[in-house]
């Protein structure tokens, strides 16, 4: 079967370990295993035996995950490799060529390319900029029909960080409900608000609800490559065969620390660390964008490791982007890798320092540009 690229995470995968500034990484600088785990439990990880272990998760880490979806109990979850397992499964198992899926957009591209590869209709409902990132919902109504078979959200956000509010949330489990369609939830950000106000989930929501999440963005955790998706019992148990063809089992060592990093008060202190990385450099970002004024518009962020910045200049955003990557080995997410000509995703959960010697490379390279090519 031929596939769409996934053009942003190809971009990633060739350039992100070998340029000097990598601004695209829309989690939270990772953990070292020291800076998490004591020294009694680094001894513990050394006595566990390298088996396969439960396949669709330990009983710890699916109890501890259940804990966060009230209603639940271990047979409503499933452990994957990343979130983006839980993506892949979700689309695979529930979408059959023709049907129709309504995709919020902008979004993590990942469920976009991949219906379209299986040959299913994507049918895109918009986030918009007048509505500070918030969803047009008469389109989303406009777009419903017979054949749409799910609706799927990223919230938070991937790339504008917006977060839906309770009301249009419950109106889109209503547009749902009255479409007998799924809802599918990819809240890999939740948990990474700025403000500390934790994003409800749609779990519970409607009957029909699937929702996946993992430890990469929020909890600053990708290299575990724990992910989980949530769902009816029947669907998830029916999804667990899906996973045995996909990758069998996530990594023991990983579902044993991934448990750990559940714990209310560890979960509690990792969020905190990840949000106070991200206001430090959100406050550094916007006061980059004052001194550029009327350079860059930006509506902040309220959740998620990134700011989707909008800039008037005559350049195209993958030119942008490539420039800066060749000549300055810095390197930013074009806005066209979301169909989006004219923006640029900037990630804010590195390192402050490193952060500012990423901004003040991209300085001279506004520097050249300016001047010549104001719109
Ligand atoms: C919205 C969204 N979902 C899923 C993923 C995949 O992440 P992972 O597989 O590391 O959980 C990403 C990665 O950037 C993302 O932005």
């Amino acid at each position: 079967m031929k596939i769409e690229i996934f053009e942003m995470e190809r971009a990633q995968s060739l350039w992100e370990n070998r340029v000097k500034y990598n601004l695209t990484e829309s989690g939270v600088h990772p953990y070292t295993l020291e800076e998490f785990l004591g020294s009694d439990e680094i001894e513990k990880l050394l006595s566990i035996r390298l088996g396969y272990g439960q396949t669709n998760g330990s009983e710890e880490l699916r109890e501890s995950i259940s804990r966060l979806y009230p209603g639940t109990d271990l047979d409503n979850i499933l452990v994957t490799n990343g979130s983006a397992e839980a993506n892949f499964i979700t689309i695979w198992q529930n979408l059959e060529p023709e049907d129709e899926l309504i995709l919020m957009l902008p979004n993590y591209m990942q469920i976009w390319g991949l219906a379209r590869s299986f040959g299913i209709k994507v049918r895109p409902f918009h986030l918009k900029e007048e509505l500070k990132w918030g969803p047009d919902l008469d389109e989303l109504q406009g777009l419903i029909s017979p054949r749409t078979k799910m609706i799927a959200v990223c919230n938070p956000n991937n790339p504008t960080g917006a977060v839906l509010s309770d009301s249009e949330m419950k109106e889109i489990a209503r547009l749902a409900e009255e479409a007998d369609a799924w809802i599918y939830s990819d809240e890999v950000y939740k948990g990474a608000e700025l403000d500390g106000e934790e994003t409800p989930t749609f779990w519970g929501l409607y009957d029909k609800v699937l929702v996946s999440c993992g430890l990469s963005k929020a909890y600053a955790l990708p290299g575990l490559r724990i992910g989980w998706l949530v769902g009816p019992k029947k669907k998830i148990e029916e999804a667990w065969a899906y996973h045995d063809y996909t990758s069998i089992s996530s990594g023991i060592l990983s579902n044993w620390i991934a448990s750990l990093v559940l714990e209310p008060e560890r979960r509690k202190k990792a969020l905190d660390r990840n949000r106070k990385i991200l206001n430090e450099n959100l406050a550094v970002l916007e006061e980059w964008v004052q001194k550029h004024k009327p350079l860059f518009e930006l509506i902040p962020p309220r959740a998620g490791g990134v700011a989707f910045l909008r800039y008037n200049m005559k350049i195209k955003s993958t030119e942008l982007a490539d420039k800066l990557l060749k000549e300055k080995s810095v390197f930013i997410v074009a806005g066209d890798f979301f169909g989006m000509d004219h923006y640029i995703r900037i990630g804010i959960g590195t390192e402050k320092d490193y952060f500012k010697a990423g901004l003040s490379l991209i300085d001279e390279t506004l520097e050249e540009i300016s001047g010549k090519s104001s719109i």
